[in-house]
């Protein structure tokens, strides 16, 4: 019997979108603020980027022996700017307690159907309250309740259970606003690289690398460069 494992060696498509230039712009968010006009464009014309904000993170774990572990994982992109990239999630999950012990983080945005990758590692803090409220207060009231009907990333004996909780929070909240929970906030990682892959033929891809420079704080600079794809 074939399996779709199997055809992963002989799955080939050519890659021959459009070029990423030796001047591409001084700043790394302007290029990837166009890029993520084109991924909500693409999403408009032809549905296949269905979420374009759907990033993957990355982060260390240590095991019981002391073992550092890579952990990844999609979440949603809900900012970027010159403070960094701001994700939203349970502060008592595996990943957040991950981030405490080892504040440094990787991000991923797949946008395949535009043969296009960006990746960021950059180090987290987390969102003040008062952002994190107004996050919060900007969600459905449906995912607000999920938030606090979810010990996210513990065990529970059934999915009944689980609906069970959400029901309790329904009732518990019902007629008034679902406040934001202490364990439910955001987390900003301040990128240190960022990297922007775009297919081209042949497999000679473009990449161009950004460093953050340790310049006058003030004035936060990158150094571009290539890589060999
Ligand atoms: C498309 C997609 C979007 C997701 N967005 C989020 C998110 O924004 N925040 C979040 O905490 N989990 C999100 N999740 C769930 C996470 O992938 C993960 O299962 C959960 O956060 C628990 O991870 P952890 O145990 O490593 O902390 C998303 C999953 C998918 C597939």
């Amino acid at each position: 019997m074939t399996s779709a494992s199997d055809r992963l060696a002989g799955d080939r498509i050519d890659y021959l979108a459009g070029a990423l230039a030796d001047h591409a712009p001084a700043d790394p968010l302007t290029l990837f603020d166009a890029w993520l006009q084109e991924a909500f464009d693409r999403r408009e014309s032809h549905g296949d980027i269905t979420d374009p904000t759907a990033v993957v993170l990355s982060t260390i774990a240590q095991d019981e022996n002391g073992t550092s572990w890579p952990r990844s994982r999609t979440v949603l992109l809900k900012g970027l700017d010159a403070r960094g990239a701001v994700i939203y999630t349970n502060l008592a999950s595996d990943k957040a307690h991950e981030l405490v012990e080892s504040p440094r983080a990787a991000l991923l945005l797949p946008w395949y159907p535009l043969q296009r990758q960006v990746r960021l590692e950059g180090t987290v803090t987390p969102v003040p309250d008062e952002e994190s409220d107004a996050y919060w207060a900007s969600r459905p009231r449906g995912s607000q309740l999920g938030a606090w009907a979810s010990h996210q990333s513990r065990p529970i004996d059934s999915r009944e259970t689980l609906e069970a909780q959400y029901v309790e929070v329904e009732a518990r909240f019902e007629g008034q606003e679902v406040p934001r929970p202490e364990f439910w906030g955001g987390l900003r990682i301040r990128p240190v690289r960022f990297e922007f892959w775009q297919g081209r033929a042949h497999r000679v891809h473009d990449r161009i690398v950004y460093t953050r420079t340790a310049g006058p704080a003030a004035a936060d600079a990158w150094e571009r460069h290539r890589l060999q794809p």
